[in-house]
């Protein structure tokens, strides 16, 4: 079979926007597989931390890209999944801001991005994939079958980071993280390679002031027009 045959549906946009949550509940919808390529991104800079690898090193660190053993672990389908590196649970670590940063930073490079575009790729397998991320419609699967760029306006998207944050246990202050996340949208925004932005064929869907069931019901709307349509 070969493997562009197999169905994807992106969804992109910055953090904060509701991705995470749309993605999930249309995989399960769909009962298709699920890839949070934000995760990958996250890993490889706790793993070059844990190598003691320089951040600045950009063929150091898509060295590590190449070797990095990660997998996502989830007993419901419904539950954000577990994240392990070399078997260690790593997902606390992986989805702390601090992380965020790291992420965005090591993103930058095209190195790694080189190697972890063929990873990604991998994650296409039947019956569907649903890919969440900054570039799934614009680099990744350019042939998706639908393609959805979520935004909000930076207030919402601070606090929904918060909430997030805090249902993990992790308490941040409101003001800190406006700006941490003001610096990663302009990091991803501004970056030369694979930029965060929506591709010529997506939709846009600003999430300010929706709740998730209006945006999934926006979203689910979305994605079965363009799959009635494909090839129009
Ligand atoms: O989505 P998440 O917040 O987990 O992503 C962390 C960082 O990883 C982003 O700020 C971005 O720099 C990078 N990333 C990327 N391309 C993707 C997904 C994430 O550059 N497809």
């Amino acid at each position: 079979m070969k493997q562009n045959n197999v169905p994807v549906i992106t969804i992109d946009g910055p953090s904060g926007a509701g991705k995470g949550t749309i993605c999930q509940m249309l995989a399960n919808r769909l009962g298709w597989h699920l890839l949070d390529s934000g995760v990958l991104y996250r890993v490889l800079a706790c793993e070059a931390l844990r190598q003691q690898v320089s951040l600045q090193d950009a063929q150091a660190v898509a060295k590590l890209a190449q070797n990095v053993n990660i997998r996502f672990v989830s007993k419901d389908a419904r539950e954000l999944a577990r994240v392990y590196l070399n078997n260690a649970d790593v997902t606390d670590e992986v989805r702390a801001e601090a992380t965020g940063k790291l992420a965005s930073k090591i993103s930058a490079f095209p190195e790694v991005r080189k190697v972890l575009l063929e990873l990604q790729q991998n994650f296409r397998q039947m019956p569907g994939l649903v890919a969440d991320g900054r570039d799934m419609g614009t680099v990744v699967f350019v042939d998706a079958a639908a393609k959805v760029y979520l935004t909000a306006s930076p207030e919402t998207r601070v606090k929904r980071r918060r909430t997030q944050l805090l249902a993990q246990g992790i308490d941040a202050k409101l003001s800190s993280l406006t700006d941490e996340l003001a610096a990663r949208d302009a990091r991803d925004s501004d970056r030369a390679i694979s930029p965060m932005k929506p591709a010529d064929d997506a939709i846009t869907v600003d999430t300010t002031g929706l709740s998730i069931e209006a945006v999934f019901d926006r979203v689910w709307q979305i994605v079965q027009h363009r799959v009635d349509h494909q090839g129009d």
